[in-house]
Protein backbone atom coordinates (compact mmCIF):
# COMPACT_ATOMS: atom_id res chain seq x y z
CA UNK A 1 0.00 0.00 0.00
CA UNK A 2 2.73 2.84 1.23
CA UNK A 3 4.72 1.39 -1.98
CA UNK A 4 2.00 2.33 -4.07
CA UNK A 5 1.41 5.81 -2.60
CA UNK A 6 5.39 6.39 -2.85
CA UNK A 7 4.97 5.43 -6.66
CA UNK A 8 2.49 8.22 -7.35
CA UNK A 9 3.24 11.06 -4.76
CA UNK A 10 6.57 12.64 -5.68
CA UNK A 11 6.97 15.28 -2.51
CA UNK A 12 8.62 18.39 -3.87
CA UNK A 13 12.06 19.92 -2.60
CA UNK A 14 10.80 22.74 -0.09
CA UNK A 15 12.70 26.27 -1.51
CA UNK A 16 14.07 27.94 1.49
CA UNK A 17 15.26 31.09 -0.03
CA UNK A 18 12.25 33.38 0.33
CA UNK A 19 12.67 35.71 -2.87
CA UNK A 20 13.47 32.49 -5.31
CA UNK A 21 10.45 30.93 -3.15
CA UNK A 22 8.30 33.72 -4.02
CA UNK A 23 9.09 34.09 -7.95
CA UNK A 24 8.60 30.60 -8.46
CA UNK A 25 4.73 31.56 -7.98
CA UNK A 26 5.12 34.80 -10.48
CA UNK A 27 3.78 33.21 -13.83
CA UNK A 28 2.73 36.92 -14.88
CA UNK A 29 3.25 40.39 -14.96
CA UNK A 30 0.08 40.59 -12.80
CA UNK A 31 1.57 38.26 -10.21
CA UNK A 32 4.37 40.54 -9.89
CA UNK A 33 2.25 43.36 -9.84
CA UNK A 34 0.56 41.83 -7.11
CA UNK A 35 3.94 40.68 -5.01
CA UNK A 36 5.12 44.53 -5.11
CA UNK A 37 2.04 45.65 -4.07
CA UNK A 38 2.42 43.80 -0.99
CA UNK A 39 5.83 44.61 -0.20
CA UNK A 40 6.08 48.34 -0.90
CA UNK A 41 4.33 51.34 0.78
CA UNK A 42 1.25 52.34 -0.55
CA UNK A 43 2.07 55.57 -1.68
CA UNK A 44 5.04 53.84 -3.26
CA UNK A 45 3.15 51.27 -5.43
CA UNK A 46 0.64 54.05 -6.56
CA UNK A 47 3.63 56.45 -7.58
CA UNK A 48 4.70 53.04 -9.56
CA UNK A 49 1.33 52.05 -10.77
CA UNK A 50 -0.61 55.05 -11.16
CA UNK A 51 -1.32 57.05 -14.03
CA UNK A 52 -2.59 60.58 -14.66
CA UNK A 53 -6.04 61.93 -14.15
CA UNK A 54 -8.87 59.48 -14.76
CA UNK A 55 -6.20 57.03 -15.80
CA UNK A 56 -7.80 56.55 -19.40
CA UNK A 57 -4.33 56.37 -21.25
CA UNK A 58 -2.70 53.97 -18.61
CA UNK A 59 -5.93 51.47 -19.40
CA UNK A 60 -5.65 51.87 -22.81
CA UNK A 61 -2.33 51.26 -22.80
CA UNK A 62 -2.99 47.56 -22.15
CA UNK A 63 -6.44 47.22 -23.62
CA UNK A 64 -5.10 48.12 -27.09
CA UNK A 65 -2.88 44.93 -27.06
CA UNK A 66 -6.31 42.91 -26.19
CA UNK A 67 -8.00 44.58 -29.27
CA UNK A 68 -5.41 42.14 -31.67
CA UNK A 69 -5.61 38.63 -32.44
CA UNK A 70 -2.96 36.43 -34.10
CA UNK A 71 -3.32 34.71 -37.37
CA UNK A 72 -1.01 31.83 -36.72
CA UNK A 73 1.04 29.75 -39.52
CA UNK A 74 1.43 26.34 -38.88
CA UNK A 75 3.85 23.54 -40.25
CA UNK A 76 6.81 25.26 -40.18
CA UNK A 77 9.73 23.96 -38.67
CA UNK A 78 9.90 26.13 -35.41
CA UNK A 79 12.61 23.87 -33.75
CA UNK A 80 15.13 26.86 -33.32
CA UNK A 81 13.47 30.26 -33.04
CA UNK A 82 15.72 33.21 -32.99
CA UNK A 83 14.61 36.12 -31.19
CA UNK A 84 17.58 38.43 -31.53
CA UNK A 85 17.93 41.89 -33.88
CA UNK A 86 19.31 44.93 -33.88
CA UNK A 87 18.59 48.17 -32.71
CA UNK A 88 20.34 51.84 -33.65
CA UNK A 89 22.34 49.06 -35.12
CA UNK A 90 23.80 47.46 -32.49
CA UNK A 91 23.29 43.53 -31.93
CA UNK A 92 20.28 42.93 -28.77
CA UNK A 93 18.65 39.51 -28.30
CA UNK A 94 15.42 40.37 -28.31
CA UNK A 95 13.63 43.60 -29.15
CA UNK A 96 13.68 45.19 -26.44
CA UNK A 97 14.84 48.14 -24.21
CA UNK A 98 14.44 49.02 -20.16
CA UNK A 99 12.47 52.16 -20.12
CA UNK A 100 13.86 55.11 -18.24
CA UNK A 101 12.17 55.48 -14.42
CA UNK A 102 13.24 57.97 -12.12
CA UNK A 103 13.25 57.29 -8.29
CA UNK A 104 14.06 53.70 -8.87
CA UNK A 105 15.47 52.98 -5.45
CA UNK A 106 11.96 53.57 -3.88
CA UNK A 107 11.35 49.85 -4.97
CA UNK A 108 14.43 48.55 -3.69
CA UNK A 109 17.10 50.01 -2.44
CA UNK A 110 19.92 49.01 -5.09
CA UNK A 111 17.67 50.69 -7.94
CA UNK A 112 19.54 51.05 -10.78
CA UNK A 113 21.81 49.13 -9.83
CA UNK A 114 19.87 46.28 -9.65
CA UNK A 115 18.88 46.86 -13.23
CA UNK A 116 20.97 47.74 -15.17
CA UNK A 117 23.10 44.27 -15.14
CA UNK A 118 19.93 42.51 -15.38
CA UNK A 119 19.35 43.92 -18.75
CA UNK A 120 23.00 43.32 -19.75
CA UNK A 121 22.55 39.47 -18.69
CA UNK A 122 19.37 39.43 -20.72
CA UNK A 123 21.37 41.39 -23.63
CA UNK A 124 19.13 44.33 -24.15
CA UNK A 125 19.87 48.17 -23.37
CA UNK A 126 19.07 49.65 -20.20
CA UNK A 127 18.12 53.76 -20.35
CA UNK A 128 19.19 55.46 -17.27
CA UNK A 129 16.85 58.27 -16.19
CA UNK A 130 18.15 62.01 -15.49
CA UNK A 131 15.79 61.19 -12.77
CA UNK A 132 17.47 57.97 -11.91
CA UNK A 133 18.53 57.77 -7.87
CA UNK A 134 22.17 56.47 -8.69
CA UNK A 135 24.35 58.22 -10.80
CA UNK A 136 25.47 57.48 -14.84
CA UNK A 137 28.82 56.41 -13.52
CA UNK A 138 27.95 54.16 -10.80
CA UNK A 139 25.47 52.23 -13.33
CA UNK A 140 28.32 51.97 -16.14
CA UNK A 141 30.43 50.63 -13.17
CA UNK A 142 28.25 47.63 -12.62
CA UNK A 143 26.87 47.22 -16.28
CA UNK A 144 28.83 46.01 -19.18
CA UNK A 145 25.67 46.13 -21.18
CA UNK A 146 24.17 48.68 -23.42
CA UNK A 147 23.52 52.08 -21.82
CA UNK A 148 21.08 54.75 -23.11
CA UNK A 149 20.93 58.06 -20.92
CA UNK A 150 17.55 59.68 -20.83
CA UNK A 151 17.93 63.85 -20.97
CA UNK A 152 15.32 65.88 -19.51
CA UNK A 153 15.89 69.40 -20.24
CA UNK A 154 16.35 70.94 -16.63
CA UNK A 155 16.06 74.97 -17.45
CA UNK A 156 19.66 75.14 -16.22
CA UNK A 157 21.19 74.07 -19.73
CA UNK A 158 24.63 73.90 -18.39
CA UNK A 159 23.77 71.30 -16.06
CA UNK A 160 22.01 69.12 -19.18
CA UNK A 161 25.45 69.93 -20.91
CA UNK A 162 27.06 68.46 -18.07
CA UNK A 163 25.29 65.59 -17.93
CA UNK A 164 25.22 64.63 -21.62
CA UNK A 165 29.20 65.02 -21.51
CA UNK A 166 29.71 62.49 -18.41
CA UNK A 167 27.22 60.33 -20.17
CA UNK A 168 29.31 60.27 -23.24
CA UNK A 169 32.15 59.59 -21.15
CA UNK A 170 30.94 56.32 -19.71
CA UNK A 171 30.24 54.82 -23.02
CA UNK A 172 26.52 55.19 -22.92
CA UNK A 173 25.66 54.78 -26.05
CA UNK A 174 22.29 56.38 -26.74
CA UNK A 175 20.38 59.91 -25.61
CA UNK A 176 17.06 59.63 -25.04
CA UNK A 177 15.18 63.04 -24.78
CA UNK A 178 11.78 62.69 -23.20
CA UNK A 179 9.03 65.43 -24.91
CA UNK A 180 6.05 64.45 -23.44
CA UNK A 181 6.92 66.50 -20.01
CA UNK A 182 6.54 69.85 -20.67
CA UNK A 183 4.47 70.07 -17.01
CA UNK A 184 3.61 66.97 -15.29
CA UNK A 185 0.90 65.08 -15.70
CA UNK A 186 -1.81 65.52 -12.54
CA UNK A 187 -1.33 61.74 -10.66
CA UNK A 188 -4.24 61.88 -8.97
CA UNK A 189 -3.33 58.99 -6.58
CA UNK A 190 -0.21 61.15 -5.45
CA UNK A 191 -2.39 64.02 -4.90
CA UNK A 192 -4.55 62.28 -2.61
CA UNK A 193 -1.74 60.90 -0.69
CA UNK A 194 -0.01 64.09 -0.77
CA UNK A 195 2.98 61.88 -1.67
CA UNK A 196 6.26 63.40 -1.91
CA UNK A 197 9.76 62.88 -3.70
CA UNK A 198 12.07 61.00 -1.51
CA UNK A 199 8.98 59.94 0.51
CA UNK A 200 8.57 62.42 3.75
CA UNK A 201 8.51 60.66 6.78
CA UNK A 202 5.31 61.71 8.29
CA UNK A 203 2.61 59.63 10.15
CA UNK A 204 1.03 57.92 6.79
CA UNK A 205 4.82 56.91 6.54
CA UNK A 206 5.13 55.97 9.88
CA UNK A 207 2.17 53.91 9.95
CA UNK A 208 3.10 52.47 6.14
CA UNK A 209 6.71 51.85 7.42
CA UNK A 210 5.11 49.74 10.35
CA UNK A 211 3.23 47.57 7.63
CA UNK A 212 5.84 47.28 5.64
CA UNK A 213 8.87 46.86 8.31
CA UNK A 214 11.69 45.78 5.43
CA UNK A 215 11.27 48.51 3.27
CA UNK A 216 11.82 51.16 6.00
CA UNK A 217 14.45 49.00 7.41
CA UNK A 218 15.81 49.04 3.85
CA UNK A 219 15.00 53.03 3.80
CA UNK A 220 17.37 53.53 6.93
CA UNK A 221 19.91 51.77 6.70
CA UNK A 222 21.15 52.51 3.10
CA UNK A 223 22.33 56.63 1.73
CA UNK A 224 19.63 58.83 1.13
CA UNK A 225 17.37 58.57 -1.84
CA UNK A 226 18.12 61.67 -4.23
CA UNK A 227 18.50 62.16 -8.15
CA UNK A 228 22.49 60.85 -7.60
CA UNK A 229 22.85 62.38 -11.48
CA UNK A 230 23.03 65.97 -10.13
CA UNK A 231 23.18 65.72 -6.31
CA UNK A 232 25.90 68.10 -4.85
CA UNK A 233 26.13 69.98 -8.38
CA UNK A 234 22.45 72.31 -7.93
CA UNK A 235 21.08 71.57 -4.30
CA UNK A 236 17.69 73.19 -5.61
CA UNK A 237 17.98 70.38 -8.15
CA UNK A 238 19.13 67.29 -6.77
CA UNK A 239 16.18 66.49 -5.09
CA UNK A 240 17.93 66.04 -1.43
CA UNK A 241 14.75 68.00 0.38
CA UNK A 242 11.39 66.24 -0.26
CA UNK A 243 8.93 68.40 -2.47
CA UNK A 244 5.77 67.31 -4.39
CA UNK A 245 7.35 66.01 -7.73
CA UNK A 246 4.78 68.52 -9.50
CA UNK A 247 6.44 71.54 -7.72
CA UNK A 248 10.11 70.12 -8.45
CA UNK A 249 9.08 69.82 -12.16
CA UNK A 250 7.07 72.70 -12.83
CA UNK A 251 10.38 74.80 -11.61
CA UNK A 252 13.37 73.45 -12.77
CA UNK A 253 12.18 71.65 -16.51
CA UNK A 254 11.54 74.08 -19.18
CA UNK A 255 8.52 73.96 -20.52
CA UNK A 256 10.06 76.33 -23.41
CA UNK A 257 10.95 73.11 -25.08
CA UNK A 258 11.09 73.29 -28.63
CA UNK A 259 12.63 71.64 -31.94
CA UNK A 260 15.23 74.01 -31.55
CA UNK A 261 16.69 72.62 -28.44
CA UNK A 262 16.61 69.24 -30.41
CA UNK A 263 19.15 70.31 -33.21
CA UNK A 264 21.04 72.25 -29.67
CA UNK A 265 21.14 68.47 -28.54
CA UNK A 266 22.44 67.39 -31.55
CA UNK A 267 25.33 69.51 -31.66
CA UNK A 268 26.46 68.69 -28.29
CA UNK A 269 26.00 64.91 -29.04
CA UNK A 270 27.29 62.83 -31.04
CA UNK A 271 25.81 59.29 -31.24
CA UNK A 272 22.14 58.38 -31.59
CA UNK A 273 19.10 60.31 -30.72
CA UNK A 274 15.97 58.90 -29.39
CA UNK A 275 12.83 61.31 -29.13
CA UNK A 276 10.43 59.75 -26.37
CA UNK A 277 7.19 60.94 -26.40
CA UNK A 278 5.72 61.22 -29.77
CA UNK A 279 2.20 60.93 -30.20
CA UNK A 280 1.30 61.62 -33.36
CA UNK A 281 2.24 61.06 -37.18
CA UNK A 282 2.63 64.16 -37.54
CA UNK A 283 5.33 65.13 -34.68
CA UNK A 284 7.04 61.62 -36.69
CA UNK A 285 7.25 63.24 -39.46
CA UNK A 286 8.66 66.18 -37.77
CA UNK A 287 11.20 64.20 -35.99
CA UNK A 288 12.26 62.45 -39.34
CA UNK A 289 13.14 66.01 -40.93
CA UNK A 290 14.46 66.85 -37.45
CA UNK A 291 17.17 63.98 -38.43
CA UNK A 292 17.20 61.73 -35.32
CA UNK A 293 18.23 57.92 -35.30
CA UNK A 294 14.94 57.01 -33.85
CA UNK A 295 11.03 57.70 -31.87
CA UNK A 296 10.05 56.32 -28.90
CA UNK A 297 6.21 56.01 -29.17
CA UNK A 298 5.07 56.75 -25.74
CA UNK A 299 2.33 58.39 -23.49
CA UNK A 300 4.91 57.79 -20.37
CA UNK A 301 2.92 54.79 -19.16
CA UNK A 302 -0.76 57.26 -19.15
CA UNK A 303 1.19 59.60 -16.35
CA UNK A 304 1.01 62.16 -18.52
CA UNK A 305 -1.66 63.77 -20.65
CA UNK A 306 -4.92 61.81 -20.14
CA UNK A 307 -6.90 60.62 -22.75
CA UNK A 308 -3.68 60.41 -25.30
CA UNK A 309 -3.81 57.75 -27.40
CA UNK A 310 -3.30 53.98 -26.82
CA UNK A 311 0.40 53.60 -27.83
CA UNK A 312 0.31 49.90 -29.54
CA UNK A 313 -2.64 51.61 -31.98
CA UNK A 314 -0.46 54.30 -33.07
CA UNK A 315 2.08 51.97 -34.12
CA UNK A 316 0.75 51.12 -37.69
CA UNK A 317 -0.28 54.75 -38.69
CA UNK A 318 2.96 55.77 -37.64
CA UNK A 319 5.21 52.98 -39.45
CA UNK A 320 2.82 53.76 -43.02
CA UNK A 321 4.35 57.15 -42.40
CA UNK A 322 8.12 57.10 -41.83
CA UNK A 323 8.86 53.22 -41.22
CA UNK A 324 11.94 52.94 -43.06
CA UNK A 325 13.45 56.33 -42.11
CA UNK A 326 13.60 56.24 -39.04
CA UNK A 327 13.99 53.69 -35.91
CA UNK A 328 10.32 53.51 -34.69
CA UNK A 329 10.46 52.19 -30.90
CA UNK A 330 7.08 52.28 -28.54
CA UNK A 331 6.30 51.59 -24.76
CA UNK A 332 3.28 51.65 -22.60
CA UNK A 333 1.45 48.36 -21.69
CA UNK A 334 3.91 45.92 -22.83
CA UNK A 335 3.26 42.83 -20.36
CA UNK A 336 4.12 39.96 -22.10
CA UNK A 337 6.09 38.45 -24.98
CA UNK A 338 3.32 38.13 -27.44
CA UNK A 339 2.70 42.21 -26.98
CA UNK A 340 6.38 42.53 -28.25
CA UNK A 341 5.86 40.07 -30.92
CA UNK A 342 2.43 42.60 -31.80
CA UNK A 343 4.09 45.87 -31.89
CA UNK A 344 6.84 44.34 -34.39
CA UNK A 345 3.90 42.95 -36.24
CA UNK A 346 2.20 46.34 -36.80
CA UNK A 347 6.04 48.23 -37.65
CA UNK A 348 7.97 48.71 -34.78
CA UNK A 349 11.53 47.55 -34.35
CA UNK A 350 11.47 46.99 -30.59
CA UNK A 351 9.66 47.46 -27.34
CA UNK A 352 10.51 49.24 -24.07
CA UNK A 353 9.07 48.25 -20.58
CA UNK A 354 8.70 50.88 -17.27
CA UNK A 355 6.36 48.90 -15.02
CA UNK A 356 6.89 45.29 -15.70
CA UNK A 357 10.59 45.28 -14.99
CA UNK A 358 9.71 47.85 -11.65
CA UNK A 359 7.17 45.63 -10.49
CA UNK A 360 9.29 42.85 -10.40
CA UNK A 361 11.97 44.54 -8.79
CA UNK A 362 9.56 45.77 -5.97
CA UNK A 363 8.76 41.81 -5.79
CA UNK A 364 12.26 40.31 -5.57
CA UNK A 365 14.97 42.67 -6.48
CA UNK A 366 17.63 41.96 -9.25
CA UNK A 367 16.66 38.40 -9.20
CA UNK A 368 12.94 39.67 -9.87
CA UNK A 369 13.97 41.18 -12.76
CA UNK A 370 15.68 38.97 -14.15
CA UNK A 371 12.71 36.71 -13.11
CA UNK A 372 10.68 39.20 -15.49
CA UNK A 373 12.91 39.21 -18.33
CA UNK A 374 13.82 35.45 -18.65
CA UNK A 375 9.50 35.26 -18.69
CA UNK A 376 9.32 38.27 -21.43
CA UNK A 377 11.86 36.11 -23.49
CA UNK A 378 10.42 32.63 -23.17
CA UNK A 379 6.75 34.45 -23.91
CA UNK A 380 8.08 35.83 -27.09
CA UNK A 381 10.07 32.45 -27.86
CA UNK A 382 6.50 30.69 -27.36
CA UNK A 383 4.92 32.93 -29.04
CA UNK A 384 6.98 32.98 -32.28
CA UNK A 385 7.27 28.75 -32.36
CA UNK A 386 3.23 29.06 -32.36
CA UNK A 387 2.44 31.87 -34.75
CA UNK A 388 5.08 30.03 -37.10
CA UNK A 389 7.80 32.72 -37.09
CA UNK A 390 11.16 31.49 -36.89
CA UNK A 391 12.52 35.08 -37.09
CA UNK A 392 12.11 38.85 -36.23
CA UNK A 393 12.39 38.75 -40.17
CA UNK A 394 9.66 36.28 -39.86
CA UNK A 395 7.12 38.55 -37.96
CA UNK A 396 5.26 40.75 -40.41
CA UNK A 397 1.31 42.75 -40.79
CA UNK A 398 -0.18 39.43 -41.74
CA UNK A 399 0.42 37.83 -38.49
CA UNK A 400 -2.45 40.53 -36.23
CA UNK A 401 -6.50 41.22 -36.98
CA UNK A 402 -7.83 43.90 -35.26
CA UNK A 403 -10.44 42.20 -33.51
CA UNK A 404 -12.89 44.79 -34.17
CA UNK A 405 -11.98 46.07 -37.35
CA UNK A 406 -14.65 45.85 -39.66
CA UNK A 407 -16.73 48.31 -36.88
C1 LIG B 1 8.29 56.50 -15.77
N1 LIG B 1 8.60 57.00 -17.04
C2 LIG B 1 9.65 57.86 -17.20
N2 LIG B 1 10.00 58.28 -18.45
C3 LIG B 1 11.08 59.07 -18.64
O1 LIG B 1 11.39 59.41 -19.78
N3 LIG B 1 11.81 59.51 -17.56
C4 LIG B 1 11.51 59.16 -16.29
O2 LIG B 1 12.21 59.54 -15.35
C5 LIG B 1 10.38 58.32 -16.09
N4 LIG B 1 10.01 57.94 -14.83
C6 LIG B 1 9.00 57.00 -14.65
C7 LIG B 1 8.72 56.52 -13.37
C8 LIG B 1 7.77 55.52 -13.20
C9 LIG B 1 7.50 55.01 -11.82
C10 LIG B 1 7.07 55.00 -14.32
C11 LIG B 1 6.05 53.92 -14.16
C12 LIG B 1 7.33 55.49 -15.58
C13 LIG B 1 7.88 56.45 -18.22
C14 LIG B 1 8.57 55.19 -18.72
O3 LIG B 1 9.83 55.49 -19.28
C15 LIG B 1 7.74 54.49 -19.80
O4 LIG B 1 7.43 55.40 -20.81
C16 LIG B 1 6.46 53.86 -19.26
O5 LIG B 1 6.69 53.28 -18.01
C17 LIG B 1 5.96 52.82 -20.25
O6 LIG B 1 4.74 52.26 -19.84
P1 LIG B 1 4.63 50.90 -19.00
O7 LIG B 1 5.61 49.92 -19.58
O8 LIG B 1 4.96 51.24 -17.59
O9 LIG B 1 3.21 50.50 -19.19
Amino acid sequence: MLANVRSVVRFKSIELDPVARRLAQAADVADLRRMAKRRLPAGVFDYIDGGAEDERSLAGNTAGFRRLQFNPRVLRDVSAIDTSTTLLRRPVALPLVLSPTGFTRIADPRGELAVAPAAARAGVPYALSTMGTRSIEEVAAVSPGSKWFQVYTWKDRGLVKDLVQRAAEADYEALVLTIDTAVLGRRERDVRRGYTLPPKVGLETIIDGMIHPRWTLDLLRNDPITFANVAGDNPAADGSSAVSLSDFINTQFDSALSWDDVTWLQSIWDGPIILKGVQTVADAELAVQAGVEAIALSNHGGRQLDDAPSIIELVEPVAQAVGGQIEILCDGGVRRGSDIVKAIALGASGVMIGRAYLYALGAGGERGVDHVLRFLAEGMERTMALSGCRTIGDINRDLVTWRDAAR
